[in-house]
């Protein structure tokens, strides 16, 4: 594909819409991260502490003593429930686009990444919100996103492990067809409650939270051997005390290993044989959830007896979707946007 030069004025936008955060990066070099939740002053009082009507981000959870919290994207869809849902998405996407690109920005052209199979009315619902922020917009499927930057869409296999789903992805060539990818709705957040869950049985006396258990997760999350105990600080009585979370963190981290390894193994016979020993050798980890601690090995264990095998994890889990966004916005032409995802705008 020949890299088209765009006139300066255009800003180009790669958006990764998640469930726990949103990843945007701008053509003028500008990236950020913001937490995927919008809060709302619950009464006067609060309007007053925040000095604002709504506030985006990381700060939203600081302040939600005095807020209502809003997270618009469940299970990495857009809520679909209420008006309030519908606004916090706008305003989650207002806010993200104006960190990268404040002031002026001429005609802003944005390509949106949601989950592999998020519904038909999700789609054109995101791409209404969408238009009222952008010139142009296209609404395409995360794991394709992540291909695309990789510059792997031929014999591949995305694996996302995201918050609120891990959605696997057959890349053979072209967009993706509903047979060519999978959502599993077990995912991070699933780990977080089954930790939670977990210590509480062991630890009757601990008070534990799915905020807390995530923290472990992400400093600790590993799957098989463990390379050491895992000994942390948590409350119990309102003092710290060390316990060790070793087994129940390993329990938690390996139930979404099952239902992984099940629909890799499926979704390696939607290629045609004489192309399944390419995309063994292109199997790629992406997503927070892709960098628990021996994962890489159990797939590889896993699919052992099916020839050579090569597994790789993204450099930049944070950033891989928006950034494989970015690039598809850059290189393919406008006119050429409705050939490979929903599109409005002119
Ligand atoms: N180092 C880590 N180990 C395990 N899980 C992690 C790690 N870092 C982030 N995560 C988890 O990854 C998930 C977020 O991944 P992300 O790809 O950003 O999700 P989404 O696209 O759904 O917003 C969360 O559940 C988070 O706790
Ligand atoms: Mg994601």
């Amino acid at each position: 594909m020949s890299i088209v030069k765009h006139s300066d004025k255009t800003l180009f936008l790669g958006i990764d819409l998640g469930t726990s955060q949103t990843a945007i990066m701008a053509n003028n070099g500008n990236k950020e991260l913001i937490r995927s939740v919008v809060g709302y002053p619950k009464d006067i009082i609060g309007v007053r502490l925040l000095n604002d009507t709504k506030v985006v981000g990381d700060e939203a959870v600081e302040k939600r003593s005095y807020m209502n919290l809003h997270y618009p994207l469940e299970d990495g869809v857009l809520k679909e429930s209420g008006e309030r849902d519908t606004q916090a998405a706008k305003e989650l996407l207002e806010y993200a686009i104006s960190r990268v690109a404040p002031g002026d920005r001429g005609r802003v052209c944005g390509i949106i990444g949601v989950p592999a199979r998020a519904s038909v009315t999700n789609k054109s619902q995101l791409l209404k919100i969408a238009d009222e922020l952008m010139d142009l917009s296209m609404v395409v499927s995360e794991p394709f996103m992540v291909a695309y930057g990789l510059n792997c869409l031929t014999n591949t296999i995305i694996i996302d492990i995201g918050a609120g789903t891990i959605d696997i992805c057959a890349m053979k060539g072209t967009v993706p067809a509903p047979d060519d990818q999978v959502t599993l709705l077990k995912a991070g957040n699933h780990i977080d409650d089954i930790l939670t869950s977990a210590i509480a049985e062991s630890y009757p006396e601990v008070q534990i939270t799915p905020l807390v258990a995530k923290k472990i997760k992400e400093q600790y999350g590993f799957v098989g051997k463990p390379a050491a105990d895992v000994v942390v600080n948590l409350r119990s009585g309102g003092r710290p005390k060390a316990f060790d979370v070793t087994e129940e963190l390993r329990f938690a981290c390996e139930t979404i290993l099952p239902d992984i390894l099940e629909n890799v193994e499926q979704l390696i016979t939607v290629f045609d044989p004489e192309d399944q020993e390419d995309a063994l050798q292109h199997i790629i980890l992406a997503g927070g959830g892709g960098q628990i601690v021996g994962l890489r090995q159990a797939l590889l264990d896993f699919l052992q007896d099916h020839g050579d095998v090569n597994i790789i994890r993204v450099e930049d889990p944070d950033y891989a979707g928006a950034a494989g966004a970015l690039k598809l916005a850059t290189e393919l032409p406008p006119d050429y946007w409705t050939q490979v995802g929903d599109v409005i705008g002119s």
